[in-house]
């Protein structure tokens, strides 16, 4: 099996390094390119039989499966210019929440095609990756992006009109989080003589140690709050803030990326129906 990654960026560079090193694919089925040629120029020193294509017509020609890793916004551009080149029996895979199957559809039409969301954290091994596919994708295709996504990554399928919220849960979890702690370690540091980096390693530690908690012994959060939260003792009255305060923050937040979403959705063609986000 042929597989083409368009657009050698963070995602398309993941997922190049993931699939070589669990050994599911070898570097000669793999055919990348991208828009600036620079980026490409550290593959051959490491991955000498990767091959590097001058356009993105020949990963095209080359591939079984091709995985658009673009932004959402240069998405329908890249797609129009390269619809030309598809022949019958290849899958496209958009690597892109912002998509829906009606308007891939209106560009490659009854082709088989995937939405596939992997998440930053697929580099250290622990990861969600979705997936959607439409009506034209065999049994077989699916089997084998599961395997593929599946060496580094839990692969949940899910329903195209699921993509909007999952996305938020999944691959831009680690940007909330990351500046919800960005906030707390610059008011604990307005509050300490600590170092910076010390709040940030307390802080490290433990988010693991909570995970681990979860994982590990299943605890669910509202039980780890239970746990830690003793009657009218100072963790009570911190979680009392949170249950106050944090609800609307979060209401605003799926409003704003659900928004945001259809924004860049409203500006492909065909028919955007509301229903599918
Ligand atoms: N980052 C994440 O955590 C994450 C997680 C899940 C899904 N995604 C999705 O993954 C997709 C890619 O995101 P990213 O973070 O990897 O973006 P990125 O780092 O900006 O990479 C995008 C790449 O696409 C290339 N490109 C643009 N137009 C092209 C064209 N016409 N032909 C070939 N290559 C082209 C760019 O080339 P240049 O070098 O010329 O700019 C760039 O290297 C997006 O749809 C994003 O929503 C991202």
């Amino acid at each position: 099996m042929k597989i083409g990654i368009i657009g050698f960026g963070s995602m398309g560079s993941m997922l190049m390094h993931k699939f070589l090193e669990a050994g599911t694919l070898l570097q000669e089925d793999l055919f990348i390119s991208n828009r600036s040629k620079e980026r490409l120029s550290e593959i051959p020193e490491r991955y000498p039989k990767v091959n590097v294509m001058k356009n993105n017509e020949e990963v095209i020609k080359s591939s079984d499966i091709v995985f658009f890793c673009v932004k959402p916004t240069d998405m329908k551009e890249v797609a129009e210019a390269t619809a030309g080149f598809f022949k019958e029996g290849q899958h496209i895979c958009a690597v892109n929440a912002c998509i829906r199957f009606n308007q891939l559809n209106t560009i490659f039409p009854n082709a088989s095609c995937s939405i596939v969301i992997p998440s930053v954290t697929g580099e250290v091994d622990k990861s969600v990756t979705l997936a959607t596919f439409n009506q034209f994708v065999p049994e077989r295709e699916i089997t084998l992006i599961k395997k593929l996504m599946g060496t580094f990554s839990s692969v949940v399928i899910i329903p195209e009109n699921e993509l909007g919220i999952c996305t938020d849960l999944t691959s831009c979890m680690p940007g909330f989080i990351a500046s919800i702690f960005s906030i707390i370690v610059e008011e604990a540091l307005s509050r300490s003589t600590l170092s910076k980096e010390d709040i940030h390693n307390m802080i490290i530690t433990t988010i693991l140690g909570t995970s681990k908690l979860c994982v590990d012994q299943k605890m669910p959060f509202d039980k780890i709050v239970e746990r830690v939260a003793t009657k009218g003792g100072i963790t009570e009255e911190g979680t009392k803030v949170i249950e106050s305060a944090f609800p609307e923050t979060v209401r605003t937040l799926f409003q704003r990326t659900k928004e945001r979403r259809e924004s860049t959705i409203l500006n492909w063609p065909g028919h955007f129906n509301k229903k599918n986000e």
